[in-house]
């Protein structure tokens, strides 16, 4: 029995769907634990292409149980709507598959308009980048206890109790935003009408889970976001609003730390992030435009958002950042995924630590003005000219690849576990097996 969680251990987008999707083969249950549809996770499966949001990476498998859990918050409606469209793509959902925690925050529309609205009104230096799916606010009402749960849509009273708390809250607020007040009537009507679809999912989560973990059932928790983005160890503040770290997992579904077995961390070949914020090793000219060799890793990389289709910043590996992530995250194994978009660099950097006003530092500083003040220090390797795309095994890496992985597991002091070379499922090499035991 082991219980694996997979965090990203960059900005996001690392791979994690994929090799969620890949481990899921080995767990029983596939648990999201934090984030919400801002995620967006791309699965390939013999060529047929599936994007997740809102629902967990094992779905497509079937056979298992999917759990959304109360550390994620959740737009019931755009749920509802990936349900009908993965279902379309003929993989099968229903309660016996998908659990959703009843304790478990809703995504309002008001909470999207506000997230946008704030977007909209910043000024440069301000603006986070966000995905505009209105995570932020969502989370917000959850820590100022005036969220509506999952449970609050089977009670008309209930129900309409906590929508007149969240309006005392956010109507003030909207008109400060020169925003409409909220539709009381039209939001009770919605919200019933949405009820009867996601009620029928919702479980008490934390009881199904501990008691699959008696029973010595396997529990793969997907990680949404990387570390980076996280509240509290992330860029603060252009971070997303939920702790993405690994020790999340653990109160994210209600399961105590002691049953986390392994932390598999997924970890980009080179850097990769989308919205605003600092990234000491981005690839840019002077005018602020991706250089040759990030437009290189842009192209080969497909560096377009799951979520908003926006242009991802990609820059060199930053094995510091990773080294940090890898202890705050406690993971024990890495999953190092697009190696095949390195393919044919004559030279490739990788950022060892940073300079900060003539002071070496292995780490990046919590302050914003010495972030920016950090300039990345790199070591240089020659790259490799052979193609490792769909590679299978070891044996079929070259000399170069080999060496370039081996000095990633060197520098941020931890191993390999599995590598991946293209986006199909089946273009993985298994070196050690998170769930053994
Ligand atoms: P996630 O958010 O961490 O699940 O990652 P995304 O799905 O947003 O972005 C990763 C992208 O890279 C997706 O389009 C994947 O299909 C693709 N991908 C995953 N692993 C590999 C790999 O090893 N090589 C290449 N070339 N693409 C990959
Ligand atoms: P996956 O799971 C990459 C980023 C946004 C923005 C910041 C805050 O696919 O790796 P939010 O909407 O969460 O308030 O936005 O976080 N962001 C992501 N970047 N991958 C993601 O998810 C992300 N989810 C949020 O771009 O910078
Ligand atoms: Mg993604």
């Amino acid at each position: 029995m082991a219980n694996v969680v997979v965090v990203g251990a960059q900005w996001g987008d690392e791979g994690k769907g994929k090799i969620v999707d890949w481990l899921s083969e080995r767990a029983d249950v596939i648990a999201r634990f934090q984030g919400g549809h801002n995620a967006g996770h791309t699965l390939v499966i013999d060529g047929k292409v599936y994007k997740l949001h809102a629902l967990p990476s094992g779905v497509v498998r079937g056979g298992k149980l999917s759990v959304i859990g109360n550390g994620v918050v959740l737009d019931p409606w755009h749920l509802i709507n990936e349900i009908a469209t993965v279902r379309e793509q003929g993989v099968e959902i229903s309660p016996e598959t998908l659990m959703i925690a009843e304790n478990t925050p809703l995504i309002l529309p008001f909470h999207g308009e506000l997230d946008r609205a704030r977007e909209e009104a910043a000024s440069k230096g301000t603006k986070i980048g966000t995905t505009g799916r209105g995570i932020g606010p969502a989370y917000e009402d959850k820590v100022g206890r005036r969220a509506i749960r999952v449970a609050d849509l089977a009670d008309a009273a209930t129900l309409e109790a906590r929508v007149d708390r969240a309006l005392q809250h956010h109507d003030p607020l909207r008109k400060g935003l020169g925003v409409e007040p909220i539709d009381r009537e039209a939001l009770i009507a919605k919200l019933t009408d949405i009820a009867k679809e996601i009620l029928p999912y919702a479980a008490p989560v934390w009881k199904v889970l501990n008691e699959k973990r008696k029973a010595g059932k396997r529990i793969l928790f997907e990680g949404a976001q990387g570390a980076l983005l996280d509240i509290d160890f992330g860029t603060y503040p252009f971070v997303t609003s939920s702790n993405v770290i690994a020790g999340q997992a653990a109160t994210g579904v209600g399961i105590g730390p002691g049953s986390i077995d392994y932390v598999l961390g997924i970890v980009k070949a080179y850097t990769t992030r989308v919205g605003e914020g600092p990234f000491p090793t981005e690839l840019l000219k002077e005018d602020g435009t991706p250089d040759a060799d990030g437009e290189r890793l842009g192209t080969r990389g497909h560096e377009f958002g799951t979520t908003t289709g926006r242009q991802r910043r990609c820059g060199w590996f930053d094995a510091a950042l990773v080294r940090q992530t890898c202890a705050t995250s406690g993971i024990k194994g890495i999953c190092l995924t697009k190696l095949d978009v390195l393919d044919g660099f004559e030279t490739l950097k990788i950022c060892v630590g940073y300079d900060l006003d003539g002071e070496r530092l292995d780490y990046l500083p919590t302050a914003a003005d010495q972030q920016a003040r950090c300039t990345p220090i790199y070591e240089e390797m020659d790259g490799w000219s052979e193609t490792t795309e769909g590679a299978r095994s070891w044996n079929d890496l070259p000399a170069n690849a080999v060496k370039y992985v081996k000095r990633v597991e060197e520098l941020i002091e931890c191993p390999v576990a599995l590598l991946s070379t293209s986006p199909e499922r089946e273009d993985t090499i298994l070196v050690t097996d998170p769930f053994a035991d």
